[in-house]
């Protein structure tokens, strides 16, 4: 089980920065970065991921131990299990995983994923749950794909409920990140498997079905032509059609 030792902050640009920074600068193991509001919240690709004040759990947690080389990229859907685990056990909800690190709840994003790291020393993982929706703050075009849990169940989480419940189930999964158990929990929860998607790598964009997650959380394919290819995580994403 991981020790946590939180930091608050009422404002940050990002707990990812704030977080890396300490890091840097020997924080330990277990560290938290928590902030009630993010003026420059992180998304993956460069995107920017809207953090109202008080309306969601905006945290970064370091670790040290624990994984390698080999296995750090399911340092994010191990996260992602545990944030489904406890946005599931707060609001009574099933949560679905769209791979490789959203949580979606009624067809919508509710919660993402940034894992940064500086190999081999450490990982910071920040994880973005919105709790309430605030309309006003929400982009025009997130309208239609953002969500919360507020809005899916009608339940009023707090950001203190929810740190705790995810601190735990994070514990949890990590000290099992060299198992691969957890897979199953991962596939039954996925969002994609069985799907049309459209894949983004790069320049490239291509039409494909996802018809399963491999023991590395790589995503295997069927493409048109039915030859068979495993996306790993990084710079791809895809979008369901
Ligand atoms: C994504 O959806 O692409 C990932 C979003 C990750 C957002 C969280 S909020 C806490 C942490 N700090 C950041 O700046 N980003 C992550």
């Amino acid at each position: 089980m991981i020790e946590f030792s939180t930091i608050h902050f009422e404002e940050l640009d990002s707990t990812n920065t704030k977080c890396m920074s300490l890091a840097r600068n020997g924080a330990a193991h277990g560290t938290v970065v928590i902030a009630d509001h993010q003026s420059a919240g992180k998304g993956r690709r460069g995107r920017y991921f809207c953090s109202p004040k008080g309306a969601g759990l905006y945290c970064s947690v370091l670790i040290r131990e624990g994984f390698n080389m080999e296995n750090i990229n399911l340092i994010t859907p191990y996260t992602a299990v545990a944030a489904a685990k406890a946005i599931e056990e707060l609001s009574g909800h099933e949560a679905k995983i769209k791979w490789v690190n959203d949580i979606f709840m009624g067809g919508r994003k509710l919660c993402g994923i940034l894992t940064e790291a500086s190999l081999p020393d450490f990982a910071v993982i920040g994880i973005g749950i919105n709790l309430l929706y605030v309309k006003d703050e929400f982009t025009e075009e997130l309208h239609s794909i953002a969500t919360s849990i507020e809005e899916q169940t009608g339940k009023i989480i707090t950001p203190i409920e929810m740190e705790k419940a995810l601190l735990f189930h994070l514990s949890n999964e990590l000290s099992k990140i060299s198992s691969k158990a957890f897979l199953n929990e991962y596939k039954k929860r996925s969002f994609v498997i069985g799907k049309e998607i459209e894949v983004h790598s790069g320049n490239e964009i291509y039409n494909a079905k996802a018809i399963d997650i491999d023991d590395n959380a790589g995503l295997i394919l069927e493409l048109p032509d039915k030859t068979k290819r495993t996306l790993i995580t990084g710079e791809v994403s895809i979008r369901i059609k």
